[in-house]
């Protein structure tokens, strides 16, 4: 049986952003009118979390693509050669089940999504939509926050949302690993992703909300010199992330969390990495173009 999906089987999580969504089985194919209140509600709460969804990989996927074209994983040094490349793992634990050391270069690569960022906004087409799976989550840190850029927008003066609004700020990956530690990308993946612009504020097209683009990697603001443009990228993302705009998600196993890349910021949490596991596999739905024109 498809699943279906009434109205009311969604309950919000946070004032700001945020909900569950009750009733479905992502497992099994979802008719029509069921992804149609899942694409609203995507849209409308920029945080979407299922429970209980005990998915492969190719089921994750399968759902993923109904949201349109998925990503491939850029290729890195965590990268497990038996997974599909449309799935990025972000786990501890390498292709024969065993536990990654904390320190090893795969760890401290990923450690870098537990700064601010919206994912891909490295890439020319920055990603819509993540799907993130929990496989295996630890007992006990290893949350992931979710922070409203729509909020942050919503709480500038008129004045200064006139001011930002029309700036484009640069992206680097090379530029955001570079907080994590030197020396982490090699020249060749440096290579494959030169920086990009990307619009400081983006509309959503299906309802004109307007969200503050920042993140881990926005490095400066065209047109500005670079000190001036990464503090304002700084302020506004220290505005963005306030305690009250952050919905913060305690994994249990078999959630799948959805979340907007235009909307909100996220990042992971720390946890206990030289004793629990953490298994955790994202797809991630691609973009429908740049959001510059000559970017
Ligand atoms: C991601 C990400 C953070 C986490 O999946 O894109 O940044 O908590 N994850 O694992
Ligand atoms: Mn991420």
């Amino acid at each position: 049986m498809a699943t279906t999906l009434g109205r009311r089987e969604l309950r919000r999580l946070h004032p700001l952003l945020g909900a569950e969504v009750l009733g479905v089985d992502l497992g099994k194919p979802v008719d029509d009118a069921a992804f149609a209140l899942i694409l609203d509600a995507f849209n409308e709460h920029s945080v979407l979390v299922f429970r209980d969804q005990d998915l492969s990989d190719e089921q994750q996927i399968a759902f993923s693509r109904r949201f349109g074209p998925l990503e491939q994983t850029t290729r890195s040094v965590a990268k497990n050669p038996k997974i599909a490349p449309e799935i990025a793992d972000l786990s501890n634990v390498d292709a024969e089940g065993r536990m990654i050391p904390p320190d090893d270069t795969r760890v401290v690569y990923h450690s870098g999504n537990q700064l601010w960022h919206s994912d891909s906004s490295f890439k020319r087409v920055p990603a819509l939509a993540s799907l993130l799976s929990g496989r295996e989550v630890p007992p006990a840190g290893g949350e992931t926050e979710y922070a409203s850029l729509r909020a942050a927008w919503t709480a500038l003066p008129a004045e200064r949302q006139r001011r930002l609004d029309g700036l484009v700020a640069v992206h680097s990956f090379a530029y955001s690993r570079g907080l994590v530690a030197p020396g982490l990308l090699t020249p060749e993946q440096e290579r494959e992703l030169p920086p990009v612009k990307q619009v400081l504020v983006r509309t959503n097209p299906v309802n004109g909300r307007k969200a503050l683009y920042v993140g881990s990697h926005a490095s400066h603001v065209v047109g500005m010199p670079v000190a001036e443009g990464r503090a304002l990228l700084l302020e506004l993302q220290a505005l963005a992330t306030r305690p009250e705009f952050v919905y913060r998600h305690a994994w249990r196993p078999r959630d799948l969390v959805m979340w907007d890349n235009r909307a909100v910021l996220h990042r992971g949490r720390p946890w206990d990495a030289a004793k629990h596991r953490r298994v955790m596999h994202r797809t991630t739905v691609a973009g429908d173009g740049p959001t510059v024109s000559e970017a």
